[in-house]
């Protein structure tokens, strides 16, 4: 009952072909025309359509049934929202993010356990004689599913209200200067709104087994591609994630990412207020300035005036 994960982002670039060719790289899977994309356990999770400027488009949102649709539609009329709602789906416009939220009916995710590999440490030789399975694997990464989105909105408190009072996201944790970590799922959070002049994609995040995976895409996609690293390898402090963020052709982050926090039952997890750097991240490289503030954010804020 209620909200269980996100289903499917739709992402406007202008360069359709090559922001296509760069998520088959990434390793999603081309479905029908080479515009739509299906990872590992989630389905179809990607559709890329031509647009002026970036953006997200589209999110998709899982439910369980048309009561969950009914008590969204109610939350929402209390916000003075309205939705286009039909037998299994909900449509609505979150109008400070300019993103369409479509709340579907859809079943859950269901994952084949990773294998839990072994690591030696001091004194505990888990792997006697043999070498690290993360270094003798060969096949190409691919991502399990898609785990989360970040977007700047013009009125950030709004959008996350719309998110949390309307749509039902719960918050996992709190950082002052940012915003709130939301989820719809178990997993530590599927969306995170942060202030910004102009609404934009900040990041897509995929999901691979290990931090091996992480570490075997990002060197796979930068081998021939060095512009295209951002930042990486490093670990967030706020929902626990190793993270690599890579940049696609039209300016979009996407994160390899895997061991982001759980939070299976909601009464066990105590949300935390996090400050400073902590906030960002526990370790890694330094945090590139490009990271916070994206090199084509004044001109996205050009465009989107004259586009108005
Ligand atoms: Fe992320």
């Amino acid at each position: 009952m209620g909200l269980h994960r996100l289903t499917s982002i739709t992402l406007g670039v202008p360069n359709v072909k090559e922001t296509a060719e760069y998520y088959t790289s990434f390793g999603l899977t081309p479905v029908g025309d080479g515009t739509r994309f299906a990872t590992q356990d989630g389905g179809e999770q990607l559709k890329i359509v031509h647009s002026p400027l970036r953006r997200l488009v589209e999110l998709g949102v899982g439910v369980d049934d048309p009561d969950d649709l009914d008590r969204v539609t109610a939350a929402l009329a209390r916000l003075d929202v309205t939705g286009k709602r039909d037998d299994t789906s909900l449509r609505v416009l979150d109008p400070n993010s300019n993103i369409e939220v479509v709340l579907e009916i859809a079943g859950h995710v269901e994952q084949t356990p990773a294998a839990q590999e072994p690591y030696n440490g001091p004194g505990r030789a888990s792997r006697p004689n043999g070498r690290a399975p993360g270094v003798e694997r060969e096949n190409k990464v691919r991502p399990r599913k898609l785990g989360h989105v970040v977007i700047g909105s013009r009125d950030q408190e709004a959008s996350q209200k719309f998110f949390t009072e309307g749509l039902g996201f719960k918050t996992s944790d709190h950082v002052p200067s940012l915003a709130s970590f939301l989820r719809c799922s178990t997993d530590h959070h599927n969306i995170l709104i942060q202030r910004a002049p102009v609404d934009f994609l900040h990041h897509t995040a995929w999901e691979v087994d290990d931090v091996d995976e992480v570490g075997r895409g990002a060197t796979a996609m930068l081998e021939d591609h060095p512009e295209r690293h951002v930042w990486g390898l490093g670990r967030h402090h706020i929902g626990s994630n190793f993270f690599w963020y890579l940049k696609d052709p039209a300016g979009n982050f996407s994160e390899y990412y895997s061991d982001l926090d759980c939070i299976v039952d909601d009464a066990l997890w105590k949300p935390s207020v996090v400050e400073g750097a902590r906030g960002i991240y526990n370790w890694g490289p330094p945090l590139p300035p490009s990271f916070i503030t994206p090199e084509d954010l004044a001109a996205l804020m050009t465009g989107s005036h004259s586009a108005r």
